[in-house]
């Protein structure tokens, strides 16, 4: 592969490296290069700054003056805003089409329905980026590092966001062709539209996220395609970002919970890297305390590190009882099943550094069902913005981790929204409708019964009276 060529930029390329985070092990290679694993051990890498070579502002409101500068499209982006924080590319080779324009509010309903007291509770919403999801903040990080390498092609397995994301990126920027790879009858529509319309290469394979990702893992190695799946490291370093913008939003002091859904654990393994940097160097005095919801039908992490007692343990995992519990998945032909399809996955590529997140932000992991993930959703849609399913498992997590005491009423929560209502309309429609076959075609099978929070058409004859009765009655 290419190597980068050294600009005269404001922003130095060789404060970067990348390092092994098995701490045994603890490899460094050049940022010339993408490897999906060290090569020397097979474990994670992590993308390292030297920072008294970078320049870093002194302190976190630094960050505000940015915002002045925002003709220039590399401040504008919400993720490049915050460049100094991820120095592994020269300012003029950023690649950038206005990502992380996003929004926290606070949301008094939802605070209720969670249990907090009102002011407590925002979301994060992500689902107002390009494509539609948390994966742009990442999608623009790897996109660039692929064309500092002069990569033409690069490759996903993916639930629907992060193909869509890569799709997005391919088709603004023009820069490489996206090939993406899909579980059959396991991706919403609306984000497979975005990858047919975005015009990526799209492979669909018999078999679900699981098998499309070690297959694209296989194929991008093979073909020597650049993989931007969140086993790239640099996809993570653009996804830290997000945790800027909830600071940044709550003026620079830190809540005291963030809860995000869990699927590969990529989201949830950035955020962890963030705040254990944020501390290094002095940004912050504290961090929060992370929690981190996976579907009951897709809940590898909660059974591991609830259930298993797994541990990060300084780098030095117990590898038996993840080996047991995907011998056993297998077994017992176990797959991930949940309708919040984004977050469907098993076997999660992240679960080490989501660990190390874990303990450094003293974590928990907690399951909900698709009922759970299907009523905080009406509760978000009804409350703000809207999101897909999988996002409102961050909402139903807090729930039930504020009845179980573990979170305070008085605690101040950030759950990140992670998708657009738009992505997957199918659940929303059916949970909603009056039309119980489809109610029960579309979420009886998964164990959804009711409807608690539905808000239902009302059918009128075409007169204007019965109209106008109705509304006055309704409204
Ligand atoms: N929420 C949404 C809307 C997602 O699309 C995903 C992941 C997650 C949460 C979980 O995030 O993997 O970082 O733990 N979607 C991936 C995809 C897997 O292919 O789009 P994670």
């Amino acid at each position: 592969m290419a190597s980068i060529t050294q600009t005269d930029s404001s922003i130095r390329t060789d404060v970067a490296f990348q390092r092994c985070i098995n701490p045994v092990c603890a490899a460094t290679y050049d940022t010339d290069v993408m490897h999906a694993s060290c090569p020397r051990c097979g474990s994670l890498l992590d993308v390292t700054y030297d920072w008294d070579r970078a320049h870093v502002p002194s302190k976190l409101s630094d960050f505000e003056a940015m915002w002045s500068q925002r003709t220039n499209p590399v401040r504008f982006s919400g993720v490049w805003r915050f460049h100094e924080l991820l120095p592994f590319v020269p300012q003029d080779q950023i690649v950038t089409v206005g990502e992380g324009q996003t929004l926290l509010q606070q949301a008094d309903g939802v605070s209720k329905f969670v249990g907090l007291n009102a002011g407590n509770l925002h979301l994060q919403y992500e689902g107002m980026n390009p494509s539609g999801s948390f994966k742009d903040n990442g999608m623009c990080a790897a996109v660039t590092h692929a064309n500092m390498l002069g990569a033409k092609r690069a490759a996903c397995a993916s639930t629907g966001n992060t193909s869509a994301s890569l799709a997005l990126y391919c088709s603004a920027t023009r820069l490489m062709k996206a090939v993406i790879f899909i579980g059959s009858g396991k991706i919403s529509y609306g984000k497979l539209s975005q990858a047919l319309d975005y015009g990526a290469l799209t492979v669909q394979i018999a078999g679900d996220f699981d098998d499309a990702m070690l297959r694209v893992r296989e194929v991008a190695e093979q073909l020597g395609i650049y993989l931007v799946n969140s086993v790239n490291p640099f996809r993570l370093e653009g996804q830290k970002t997000i945790m800027l913008r909830v600071l940044e939003a709550l003026r620079w002091e830190v809540p005291d919970w963030i809860v995000v859904p869990g699927g590969n654990l990529g989201n949830s393994s950035s955020f962890g890297k963030a705040f254990m940097e944020l501390k290094e160097l002095g940004l912050i005095d504290r961090v929060p305390r992370l929690a981190i919801i996976n579907a009951s039908g897709a809940d590898t992490l909660y059974e591991l590190h609830e259930r298993r007692g797994l541990r990060w343990n300084g780098g030095n995992v117990n590898m038996d009882p993840i080996r047991e519990y995907m011998d056993h998945m297998d077994r017992h032909g176990i797959k991930a099943d949940t309708l919040a399809s984004a977050i469907e996955i098993n076997r999660p590529v992240n679960l080490k550094k989501c660990l190390r997140a874990l303990e450094f932000c003293d974590g928990v992991v907690r399951q909900v069902s698709d009922q759970e993930i299907l009523d905080a959703k009406a509760q978000v849609g009804a409350g703000g913005f809207g999101c897909e399913p999988a996002s409102a498992a961050s909402v139903a997590g807090a729930k039930i981790l504020r009845r179980e005491g573990v979170i305070a009423p008085s605690d101040r929560v950030v759950c990140v929204l992670t998708g657009h209502e738009l992505k997957d309309p199918t659940a929303t429609v059916a949970y909603h409708s009056t039309d119980q076959e489809l109610f029960n075609k579309t979420l009886g099978s998964r164990g959804v019964t009711k409807a608690s929070y539905a808000n239902k058409a009302i059918s009128v004859p075409n007169e204007l009276d019965d109209i106008i009765k109705a509304i006055q009655l309704y409204a």
